[in-house]
């Protein structure tokens, strides 16, 4: 029986209703998603007001890994807030436990966290301990890098989204290319392990750029909202070798990669990369709002009493959150299954693009996947204009997606990790169906 069931043109009359008053009271500045009012979700299948059911490849954003509404994690949020919901800077149980249970499940390397509630809130956090450990202040980037929507996340990032219109980025940024081997001119890509031709760049920016005061760099393990980019393997192993070797420290940002995204727990694991940071959001707490930014004792260090601090960091409900998402994590392949079904998945669409002149390329790691489309596969030139409207046919097939993309033009494949493969394949017939209709 099939689980995505859409009655008639979205959006439905109740969802119509509720998106006109929505529209009235909050501004309507995010993103273009489909016409759909969310009232339940569970597991990999939402369903709106109007009583459609859809299959979901957009976890919230990348959020919810463990499915929607993971029963454990539902009971564990629901006993903390009946016992206590805030202490701002105090111990309490939950957060206690938490602690352990995130260092316990880090690469072994990485002894501390801190808890925040957004992913912007750690990248900031992260900022601040490159700069206060070393001493100076200068921090490499990346074209493409997102790092979230705050001052010093969009001024290490790459998008243009988070800096069009609000006057200078903070000053000391540095930004280098991030190698994509889709569009490859230097081919920079094609010379592992050791990409000479893209390090000797990279000195060019640095000696070009820096003043000489250099304290670290922050890099997605793939980036995500540029259009899910993986570089070419090696590339973030050799990244960390060179910082390394100029005494910088080195942030990866894992704010959407970790907790087995990308078919490892940690992305960095895939190359064994020894971060001194890693900031970690989104699927921390599945949907319950909760990050960290964790890293070595020693760069922890630099901080005295009172130097980081959050108001609703580390706060019961949001603790409770953590240790119950690893529990689900300590009880079910969720890892495993994301590598499995995620290479199921792209094998999939990578069958489906040959039939589709716009599909340029499919790509992934785990369950997490890009479609990039543009205008022909010989030019590349990016093709925006297709996303809505198969956003919106998916949707009225019964498969919600989300899109990304430095050019607006790549879909984002990024279901919970409890996919099935009688729901990859459901969702794939959608995809599949709606690839076809699909024109310029
Ligand atoms: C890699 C990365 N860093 C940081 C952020 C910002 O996270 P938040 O929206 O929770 O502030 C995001 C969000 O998409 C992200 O993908």
């Amino acid at each position: 029986m099939n689980l995505a069931r859409v009655k008639s043109p979205l959006p439905g009359p109740k969802g119509r209703a509720l998106l006109e008053k929505w529209h009235r009271y909050e501004a309507d500045v995010v993103g273009y998603q489909a016409p759909v009012v969310w009232d339940h979700a569970k597991g990999c299948v939402v369903t709106d007001v109007d009583g459609n059911t859809y299959l979901d490849w957009t976890c919230g954003v990348l959020v919810t890994n463990v499915g929607h509404c993971h029963p454990h994690l539902v009971a564990a949020a629901q006993k903390a807030t009946a016992r206590l919901l805030n202490n701002y800077e105090c111990a309490n149980v939950e957060r206690i436990a938490a602690a352990e249970r995130l260092v316990k499940a880090l690469p072994p390397h990485l002894d501390k966290c801190f808890f925040l509630s957004t992913g912007s809130e750690t990248t900031e956090a992260a900022h601040r301990l490159m700069k206060r450990r070393t001493g100076k202040y200068e921090i490499l980037g990346f074209h493409g890098g997102f790092h979230g929507r705050t001052s010093a996340g969009a001024s290490m990032g790459g998008m243009p989204g988070p800096k069009k219109g609000y006057g200078p980025a903070i000053p000391g940024m540095i930004r280098a290319p991030y190698p994509n081997p889709y569009r490859d001119p230097a081919g920079w890509c094609d010379d592992g392990p050791d990409f000479p031709k893209y390090f000797a760049f990279l000195e060019e920016v640095v000696m070009a750029n820096s003043t000489g005061s250099l304290a670290g760099c922050i890099v997605e393990p793939y980036e995500g909202a540029s259009g899910f980019i993986f570089p070419p393997r090696g590339w973030l192993k050799k990244l960390e070798e060179w910082v390394h070797a100029r005494g910088m420290l080195l942030t990866v940002d894992e704010v959407q990669a970790s907790y087995g995204r990308t078919g490892k727990m940690w992305a960095i694991e895939h190359e064994n990369v020894r971060a001194d940071l890693l900031t970690i959001g989104k699927a921390i707490g599945c949907g319950v709002p909760v990050s960290a930014v964790a890293g070595t004792s020693d760069v922890f260090s630099c901080l005295s009493k009172g130097e980081m601090s959050s108001t609703l960091g580390g706060n019961p409900v949001a603790s409770a959150a953590v240790s119950a998402v690893l529990d689900i994590y300590a009880s079910e392949p969720l890892v495993e299954n994301s590598a499995k079904m995620g290479a199921y998945m792209l094998a999939r669409l990578k069958e489906m693009a040959p039939k589709c002149p716009y599909l340029g390329e499919v790509r992934g790691l785990g369950l997490v996947m890009g479609l990039e489309f543009v205008k022909d596969k010989k030019s590349k030139t990016p093709a925006p204009e297709l996303i809505k409207p198969l956003i919106n046919d998916c949707a009225n097939h019964g498969l919600l997606i989300g899109s990304v993309g430095m050019f607006g033009n790549v879909i984002r494949v990024a279901p919970p990790l409890v996919i099935t493969k009688d729901e990859a394949d459901e969702s794939l017939a959608i995809m599949e169906g709606a690839l076809g209709r699909l024109k310029l």
